[in-house]
């Protein structure tokens, strides 16, 4: 089950190609590319996403967590689901800088893709979840997303006899609670699953699974673009949180999205939130200065179908992300020292 592809995306390669095209300094040796062994040594092998121990996958389950993911009835006024912010033909996100939010509200950041969610260990923007089993019961009761509240969404689903009957097949008896509903959701996201890029057939020893010109913008990505510094490991991602200064301004000039910041902030105990004029990342969770503006690298295998780019979704195609680093990122205080 955890095996399924759902989507037909193009691949981590497109992007590799957009760095073949970058004018890089003179200096910058052109012509390195890796050969198949070497990335993989480098990269690895994505692996099937492990389920946790007491939420095995069964096709029921996951069949009924599809169901729950795209059921209005789980919002507080019956007009969204998880899928009008995670939209499964676009690649589980929304082609907006900023995601959609609940009925006159805004949101502050950009709706992640859910595709290979499985692998995340510290979920959102500034890892502030760890369980992807739990997250849907925060989605759930959050004001920006589905506002509603988990007994309140239990109790419609159990008088519906057909989601009777099918938490009783994916769970063994019909007791329907917020756990079972965030197991199932969970179970669903787990196979949303992408790992058959040209990249991942190159380093199975594919050679021709990359045309020349790839092969060199493979070769920028891991040596002199650096970008492996942090895109590492079989989910192209450190899974770290680092300040790569994305640029920021329409976010800091909308008072309504600054507002939403600082509310967000509050809600977290957040010292300082009724002065915040940027947005805190990573800070929100640790509470540590030196976390502010950080937020998690992403996972780059399906990146070619998830634009705009980065938690503000500042950036609406590669060429401006690469652009970005190419210039050495932005320039706030806290910019990783990855990045120069
Ligand atoms: C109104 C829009 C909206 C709705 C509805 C919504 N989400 Fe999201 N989702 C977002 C945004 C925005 C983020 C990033 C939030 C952040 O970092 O603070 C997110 C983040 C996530 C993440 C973390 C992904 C990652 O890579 O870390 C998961 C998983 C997720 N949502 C699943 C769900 C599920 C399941 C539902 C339904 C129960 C749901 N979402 C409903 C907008 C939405
Ligand atoms: C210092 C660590 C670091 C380095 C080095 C780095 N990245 Fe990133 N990358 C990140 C982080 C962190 C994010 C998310 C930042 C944000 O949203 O503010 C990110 C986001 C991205 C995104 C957008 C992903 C999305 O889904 O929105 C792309 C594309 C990307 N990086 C490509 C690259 C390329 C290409 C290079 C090399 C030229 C590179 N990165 C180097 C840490 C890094």
């Amino acid at each position: 089950m955890n095996r399924i592809t759902r989507t037909t995306i193009m691949g981590f390669m497109l992007l590799i190609l957009k760095l073949a095209l970058v004018p890089v300094p003179l200096s910058w040796a052109k012509d390195f590319i890796p050969p198949p062994m070497i990335v993989r040594s480098v990269f690895g092998k994505l692996k099937p996403v492990m389920a946790p121990a007491d939420n095995p996958m069964t096709t029921a389950k996951v069949a009924l967590g599809e169901r729950l993911f795209k059921d209005p009835r789980l919002s507080g006024d019956g007009t969204m689901s998880c899928e009008t912010c995670h939209r499964e033909n676009n690649a589980f996100t929304v082609a907006a800088p900023l995601s959609p939010a609940f009925t006159s509200q805004v949101e502050r950041r950009n709706a992640p893709s859910l595709i290979n969610v499985g692998y995340v260990e510290l979920l959102l923007w500034d890892g502030r979840v760890e369980a992807l089993d739990e997250q849907p019961v925060g989605s759930l009761s959050n004001v920006l997303h589905l506002n509603s509240h988990p007994d309140l969404a239990v109790e419609q689903i159990k008088a519906d006899s057909d989601y009777v009957a099918a938490f009783a097949a994916a769970f063994g008896d019909d007791a329907i609670t917020p756990i079972r509903l965030g197991q199932a959701i969970g179970a669903f996201e787990r196979t949303l699953i992408y790992r058959d890029s040209p990249f991942d057939r190159y380093m199975a020893g594919n050679t021709d699974a990359l045309t020349d010109f790839e092969r060199r913008g493979l070769g920028i990505f891991m040596r002199d673009g650096r970008c492996i510094a942090c895109h590492n490991g079989p989910h192209i991602s450190d899974g770290q949180f680092h300040k790569i200064g994305v640029p920021d301004g329409h976010i800091t000039g909308d008072p309504r999205v600054m507002e939403v910041i600082r509310f967000d902030a509050k809600r977290r105990n957040y010292e300082g939130w009724a002065d915040l004029t940027e947005n805190p990342g990573r800070a929100l969770v640790t509470h540590d200065p030196d976390a502010i503006g950080r937020f998690r690298t992403q996972d780059l295998h399906n990146i070619p179908d998830t634009a705009p780019y980065m938690h503000n979704g500042v950036f609406a195609t590669l060429e401006e992300v690469v652009a970005h680093y190419n210039k050495g990122g932005g320039d706030h205080p806290n910019q990783s020292g990855l990045i120069n």
